[in-house]
Formats: C-alpha cells, structure tokens, sequence
C-alpha cells in the first residue's frame, strides 16, 4: 500500500513504548497473586442451565476453583447502556444467547484455566429454535440502546414521489460484523475491602467506574478504573460487558485478585457485533436531478431479552441532501442472538451504503453524473431541522477530490473502461457525519526544569491521542509538542472524553486549549520557568475543562456534521469473479485538523475498515444453532496491506463552531461512504447492481 499526502508536524509520543512493549495493556500488568480466569459459554441459544459438570474442570492442573451462577455476589440491575447488555451475566439459570457465560474457571495461569474451562460441560432444559434475523416482527425500538430518532418525517412524500420524474426504490443490506480488535478483552480486578480496582480494556473509564459503582451498590469514588492503553475497540469496548463485569464479581467471590482474558472466539459474542440491516429507499426527482422525496427505512437485528439496540442508519438523510420531503424510519427485529453493539461506524456508516447506493442508481436512471447529481442536491440549511450548517464541505469535497481521482476522464458507460482483461469501474460516493461531543478536563502543568505535564483520565486506543494533546498545547504555547508529556488512564485523573463516537480529539482537544491557554498566561506572569526557579516554585497547575453544554451557543443553532467524498477505482477479473481496489481518493471537511499524523491515519484505517464491509467481512449465524459459525480470522475475513492500493487523503476547513480549536470527529467519518464507492464502481464495472454486503464472487460471475 502507498499513499499520497504525506503529512507534517509531530510524531506519536506513545509510539516508542508501544514499539518496545514498555506500553502496559490490561493483560500485561504484573498481578502477584492474581488468579487467571476463563469463561465457559453456553453451547445453546435459547433455555436455561439445568445441570453443570464441573468435577473433571476442578480436578485439571492449576485450577482453584470453577465459580457458577450461585457462587457469585448478586449484581444491581443498570439501564443500558453503558452496559452493553441488559440482562446481567450469571445472575441466574437462564440461557440467552449462545456463549453466554455459565461458569468461571479461575486456574494459576490463564493457559490452564482456559483448559479446564474446555472441561465444564452443561445439560440445557427449554431450549428453543432459535429465531433468527427475518424471521421476527419488525417493531419500534422502545427502550435501551436507542440512540438516534426512530420516526421522522418533514414534507409530503407520497406527494414528491408523485411529483417526481424519476422514481428509485430498492432494498439494501448489510451483514452481521465483528469489531475484532487485536487485543481481546481482558480484566484484572481487585478488592480491598469495598474498594475495586480494574485494569480494563474500555473505551470509556468513567462510564466503566460509574456502571462497576452502579453494579456492585458503590459510590464511584470506591472504584479506580484503569486502562492507559487498549489494543483496539472499534465500539466493543464502549460499553460495559460481561469480561469486566464478571472479574470483579469472581474476585470479590474468592477474595483474590482475578484476572479475566476472552479467547479470540469469545470476542465475537460476549462484546457486541454489527448488527445486519435491511435498508429500504426510494427516491423522487425531476428530470433535471432535482430530489422530490427522499424515504429511508432500516431495520436491524437485535437480542431478544437484551434491550432493543437500534442503528441509526437512516439518520443522514435527515440533512445530507435537499429534498422538500425526508422520511426516515428505524425497526429491530428481536431475534436469539448476542445483543449488539455500535461498531465503527455506526448509523452513517451503514446508512450511506444504502443512500449512496440509491443515488448512484438514480444518477443512472437520470443519464446525469453521479457527482453532479450530489451537487445540484445541495441544501441552503439543514433540510430537517431547518438550522444552518455550522460548515457544509460536501460540494467542495466532492469537487476537489474529482480534481485529484481524475474524475473527468471517467466514461460513463458500465464496461467501458478496461485496462487489459480487467474491467475498471470508477465510483464515488459522499460521506457524512453527526458531531459528536464530549465534557473532558485535563489538569495542566508547567515545571520549573520547563518540562509540561498534561493529565488526564483517556486511554490511548491507536488513534493517537497522545499527539493531539501535544500538538494543541504544544500551539497554545508556542514549545516543540516533544515537550509536552502526557499523563494517562486512570480514573484518579480529571476524567477526560471517552474513545467512543469520534469525539475524543475535538472534545480533549479543547479541554487542553483552554488548559494551556491559561497555563501560559500565568506562567508569562511568573516570568517563565526561570521565574520559578527563581522563586523557588516547583510548577505552576491549572484544570482545563471544555463542557459541550456549559458551551452550547457555540454549537446548538447549528447543524454540525462533517463531510466528505470518497472516490474509489476498482478493477474486476470477469473470469474470476475478483474485485481488486485500484485506488481511492477521499477528501474530508471535518473540521481543523490538529495532527496530520493521526488524521491521516484514522483516514486510512477507515477507508480499509470499508473495503471490509465492501467485499470481506459477513458472518454468518448458523440457523437451528443460533451461534456465529466462525469464531476467528481464518473464517471471518478483514483486509491485509495486499487488498489495499494507492490511498489519497486530503483535509479541508475549520469550524469554529464544533468547538473552540474548531475541529470536528475523523475517526469514524473516514469508514463511511467506502462501501457505497465501491459497489457503484463496481457497477460502472461491470453493470451489476450489488444492493447487498459483502460482494460476493458469485455476485460478479
Ligand atoms: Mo465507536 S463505534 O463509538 O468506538
């Protein structure tokens, strides 16, 4: 893989640890005395645990114990989230998705206990066929994980479709989707007294710390949660699941430390998924492209007995294009499965495979380009709410990234590029996404030796937030980044922006403007560091705190979204059935970008993260089982470097009013809009329409 656009300024502070295994991830943190434990999961989808054998697991080598339902402290029911499931592990017989946990092996090494828990076997009573996605009422979501508008209409649809000269309307889907991170959940928990103490690997310390509170009937202030650096989460550690919640029960059982560690396998259902979608639309316009009516419905899977976890995929045709008629509609099906989770990137990024699709067929049904037909769509102010966009970059997105893919050149004929016995098919798609935010404080220091000292309660999870905050205090105070250092991961520092919804850079970001801004004043005041030498000061401390809300007028009249278009050339083998990525090129309008590094990587990573939902990742849930079929990364396939061609990356804009360093989020922004690209080049390729992710081989032969 290559790409373009190299970036300039500073490097990753957290880079040199990682690389040399200074970095301490849950797993690794030296635990003298500390159990290793292991789950066992029900080999059922449905019923309850009518008897447990655990003797020949009790009698393997190293174990102390095998914890069942009854050996466990009774939890206090929390709502959901931040528990990523409704109902608590090991609180009873029941059996609500298959590996949900019925046992806990608790052996001298993690090795050993994962044997022994290989030993447990159950007998089930009321087990049921399981009911899987389509084959349940699709109903409201109503309660739990329900975190976009579900029924939302402005204007007259029928009456715009009647309008219309041009009518679309297909059906689209989208697969089930694991988050996969490279490090799987892992837990060490300790008690003193009632305090706990747990090294997790969460996106979130403070949600954890408050649901660990909630959970055992604490005051937050009893429970420390630790987590400097996690391996990866993608949304599956947003929210509190059984692996945290299950070593501080199984310790506070046994009065020993307790450390927990899901295999590989246990990672594809004890940690939420991507639910699969169907996705209808249809859209109106006139014959100059012009849209009359815009209609998004989706319904997804979600686990019957766990809440109703809804995707907001229809949320961004609430304000992407203008249309005198939006409607848009979210059901779930509560099917036996595993609750699910929001998984990178949620809501837009599966809406968008849909609409982007749509509109690409309605460019073809009209005979006009399909960026054109973006730009003749633009709204003055968001269509739904009526507000004025804070800033509006798709029109400038999708111009300059024409400008750099080369756009002109296309043909619009499908089939009629070629490069020997490859069919080349250009597509492109627009990107957006909602602004979310986040109430962050860092505590700040300026040292008399001249070191900065920047603290605060994130966790670094690949994104590189580390660089951020140097890069924005580094500006404030006009120092080299380096010199900022940066204290992190522990729920006994200022709690700063959880690493979830692409909110962590612009929310922390901020909370260290406003820290350094301070910082510099008084330490101007000071007469610099050698002032404080001189008065015999060790350093100067300020708190710095950005409150989304305390700062409302800044963001609330507004629609905050950022944007972006991304462009993607595919070559197909039309004797192979092979979709190969040629290149792609995406430009985005999300705000200031505080580290080109990091920007340009999240970029990246999201436009791979999309040529996995386009051609590889569907897993498969085995009807009459109810289970995931593969649990591993031989049968559910991500893409490696040699799937990935030429990556071209740009940034536009600033908007001063997302936040006070006038960023937005990047993360997730970047993974949506690739699947949508894809398949119209696809299409452009080959004159298939695939409405339905992954493409699959047959799909093309
Ligand atoms: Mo993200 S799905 O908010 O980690």
């Amino acid at each position: 893989m290559t790409t373009t656009t190299q970036p300039t300024g500073p490097l990753r502070p957290e880079g040199p640890a990682k690389l040399t295994g200074h970095a301490q991830y849950a797993a690794d943190v030296p635990a003298p005395g500390a159990l290793a434990a292991a789950l066992v999961g029900a080999s059922v989808p449905t019923g309850r645990v009518a008897a447990l054998h655990t003797a020949a697991a009790e009698k393997a080598p190293g174990v102390a114990a095998v914890l069942t339902a009854a050996d466990l402290p009774r939890l206090r029911p929390q709502s959901s989230p931040p528990l990523g499931h409704a109902a608590l592990p090991m609180q009873d017989d029941a059996v609500r998705y298959e590996g949900d946990p019925i046992a806990i092996v608790l052996a001298a090494t993690w090795e050993q206990a994962v044997h022994a828990a290989n030993l447990v076997t159950a007998e089930y009573a009321d087990v049921t066929e399981p009911l899987m996605f389509g084959q349940a009422e699709p109903v409201p979501p109503d309660s739990g994980h329900v975190l976009w508008p579900t029924d939302h209409r402005t204007g007259d649809v029928e009456a715009g479709l009647a309008a219309a000269e041009t009518v679309v309307s297909a059906r689209y889907t989208t697969s089930d989707r694991h988050h996969n991170p490279i490090e799987p959940s892992s837990t060490l928990a300790e008690w003193d007294g009632d305090r706990l103490t747990v090294h997790s690997s969460v996106q979130t310390l403070t949600l954890t710390q408050q649901t660990l509170a909630g959970l055992f009937g604490l005051d937050p202030e009893q429970v420390r949660v630790v987590c400097p650096y996690v391996g990866g989460g993608f949304g599956c550690k947003g929210y509190v699941w059984p692996n945290t919640t299950l070593a501080a029960a199984a310790a506070k059982a046994v009065g020993r430390p307790v450390r927990l560690t899901s295999t590989r396998a246990q990672m594809f259902t004890l940690n939420g998924h991507q639910p699969a979608t169907r996705q209808e639309i249809t859209l109106g316009a006139t014959a100059n492209g012009r849209l009359t009516a815009v209609r998004h419905h989706a319904v997804n899977a979600t686990a019957r007995g766990e809440g109703h976890f809804c995707e907001g995929a229809p949320v961004a045709a609430g304000w992407l294009y203008a249309s005198p008629a939006i409607q848009t509609r979210i059901r779930v099906q509560q099917v036996d499965r595993p609750n699910p989770t929001a998984m990178r990137s949620p809501a837009e990024g599966l809406g968008l495979f849909a609409l982007e699709s749509a509109m690409d067929e309605l460019a073809c049904a009209s005979g006009i380009d399909p960026v054109e037909l973006r730009l003749c769509n633009e709204p003055e102010v968001d269509p739904t709410t009526g507000k004025p966009f804070s800033s509006r970059t798709l029109a400038d997105c999708l111009r300059e990234g024409a400008r750099r893919f080369g756009w002109e050149r296309r043909t619009p004929e499908p089939g009629s590029m070629r490069d020997g016995n490859d069919l080349v098919g250009w597509g492109v798609a627009a990107v957006t996404r909602e602004t979310n935010r986040a109430a962050s404080t860092v505590r700040m220091r300026a040292h008399a030796d001249g070191r900065f000292v920047v603290e605060t309660g994130i966790q670094e999870i690949g994104t590189g937030t580390p660089a951020v905050i140097q890069a924005v205090a580094g500006e404030v105070l006009g120092i080299a980044p380096a010199r900022v250092g940066i204290e992190h991961g522990d729920t006994a520092q200022p709690p700063g922006s959880p690493a979830i919804g692409s909110m962590s850079a612009m929310s922390l970001g901020s909370a260290v403007h406003i820290a350094a801004t301070e910082l510099g004043d008084k330490l101007t005041a000071a007469g610099g560091a050698a002032g404080l030498r001189t008065a015999g000061i060790d350093y100067l401390e300020v708190e710095g705190r950005w409150d989304p809300d305390e700062d409302a007028a800044r963001w609330k009249d507004h629609s905050v979204n950022a944007y972006g278009a991304v462009f993607a050339e595919v070559r197909v083998d039309p004797d192979l059935g092979l979709v190969r990525m040629g290149r792609c090129t995406a430009v985005y309008g999300a705000g200031r970008v505080l580290s080109p590094l990091t920007a340009r990587s999240q970029a990246i990573g999201g436009i791979v993260w999309g040529w996995g939902q386009a051609v590889l990742e569907k897993s498969v849930l085995e009807p009459g089982r109810g289970r995931f079929l593969s649990k591993n990364l031989a049968g559910y396939i991500v893409p490696v470097n040699a799937d990935i061609g030429d990556i071209d990356i740009t940034f536009l804009d600033d908007d001063r009013h997302a936040s006070p360093i006038g960023a937005k989020g990047i993360g997730e922004l970047s993974a949506i809009g690739v699947g949508a690209a894809i398949t119209n080049a696809v299409h452009h390729a080959t004159g298939r329409r695939i409405r339905d992710l992954p493409i699959r081989i047959h799909d093309l032969l």
